[in-house]
């Protein structure tokens, strides 16, 4: 039996989503751009997706641009502001424990002149607004802040930190790849101006994302050539994928409760079996502010890529808080953010939870964790 606990690495696609796409590459070959009856139809399942991404989230339909995922979401969202700026280098606010994907583009604006504050975040993997407050200067132009990170699963005060941007004028971007489809976003009652999601984070296909962008909010495209997504992004869509991620959306919008009960309870469940069964165990991130799906526990002393891999072996999937970048370990970012020293991050691991999993599959992982969590350790002191 494999045992699926990386659901915030990718999740597998549900059944309606896998349907709903063969109906479209097989019935739908239209181009959504072309004015006759075969690209009526395509244009018709795409913008049948847009309005089920937009009730979703709280959004109009036209407040949504279909990307080939967050990372193209995320990048738009900030490159889009050299062109809006035309050149002219401001200042934007951000957190220390960003993802990759907002971290390489405010590089390279910083590159381009641009200022960026890094609002450090407490030993819980949590900002404070009051921070961010005062990191705002006269010429910040945008603030970025990861809803739900990715590693922890903690959510950042959104709410209060929105609310203080707009109160000073300033657009605020937030990637929320993590967030939709495990917790409730209702953007009718969070002032945020661009959001960032992926489909294949909540059980639709790899390769297809949104950037909401509300009002009138100007911004350059990144891909330039074509008059789709009204002249936001270049390049003809990719229908079936994009109809895959309305049905995810559909299905999240129905289940969300039921979900978030689900999977708290199995996150849960594994927590309290590892606290049970083995010593010297730790949570990284807040207890309370945190997705229901997420668990980050730091196995004290153990080498997490072999616990990974040891793991694997045995049927069980997870992530581990360190990566290997050019023959190297090099320790999470976000768990050093937190104060954790290198060899904490490293034997760290992330279980995320998600659809397919059930009590059986996380009591078969209890069953493996203590004996494997020893081997990591030895293999650390030996
Ligand atoms: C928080 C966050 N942002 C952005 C991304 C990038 O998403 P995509 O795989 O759709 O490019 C991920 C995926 O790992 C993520 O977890």
């Amino acid at each position: 039996m494999r045992v699926y606990l990386d659901h915030n690495a990718t999740s597998p696609l549900r059944d309606e989503v896998v349907e709903a796409m063969i109906r479209v590459l097989r019935g739908i070959h239209g181009n959504p751009s072309s004015a006759h009856e075969e690209g009526r139809a395509a244009r018709a399942a795409v913008d049948r997706a847009r309005a089920a991404v937009a009730a979703l989230i709280g959004v109009q339909s036209d407040d949504v641009l279909f990307t080939a995922g967050a990372t193209e979401a995320n990048n738009t969202a900030l490159l889009g502001l050299l062109g809006r700026c035309s050149g002219a280098a401001g200042h934007l606010v951000t957190s220390a424990a960003e993802h990759p994907s907002v971290e390489a583009p405010l590089e390279a604006l910083e590159r381009a002149g641009w200022r960026v504050t890094r609002v450090g975040v407490d030993s819980e993997g949590l900002l404070d607004p009051a921070q961010i407050e005062a990191a705002i200067e006269p010429e910040t132009a945008l603030v970025s802040i990861l809803w739900a990170n990715n590693e922890t699963g903690v959510l950042q005060p959104m709410e209060r930190i929105a609310t203080l941007a707009r109160e000073r004028g300033i657009p605020i971007h937030a990637d929320a790849t993590q967030a939709v489809g495990k917790i409730p976003i209702d953007l009718r009652e969070i002032p945020v101006d661009l959001l960032s999601l992926s489909a294949h984070k909540f059980n639709g296909p790899k390769g297809v994302g949104c950037l909401i962008a509300r009002g009138d909010l100007a911004f350059e495209s990144i891909l330039r050539g074509g008059p789709q997504e009204r002249g936001r992004r270049g390049g003809t869509e990719n229908v079936a994928a994009i109809v895959g991620l309305g049905v995810a959306c559909d299905l999240a919008q129905r289940e969300l409760p039921d979900r978030m009960r689900d999977y708290a309870g199995l996150r849960d469940r594994l927590w309290e079996g590892i606290q049970a069964k083995i010593p010297g165990v730790r949570r990284n991130g807040s207890a309370d502010r945190v997705l229901p799906n997420t668990l980050n526990v730091e196995f004290d002393g153990a080498a997490g890529e072999l616990l990974l891999q040891a793991l694997d072996v045995e049927g069980i999937a997870v992530s581990s808080g360190a990566a290997c970048h050019s023959g190297s370990i090099e320790p999470s970012r976000v768990l050093i953010a937190m104060g954790r020293s290198p060899e904490e991050a490293r034997g760290s691991l992330r279980f995320s939870v998600g659809c397919g999993n059930d009590t059986e599959q996380i009591d078969c992982a209890l069953s493996l964790l203590p004996d494997r969590v020893a081997s990591a350790r030895q293999a650390v002191s030996a």
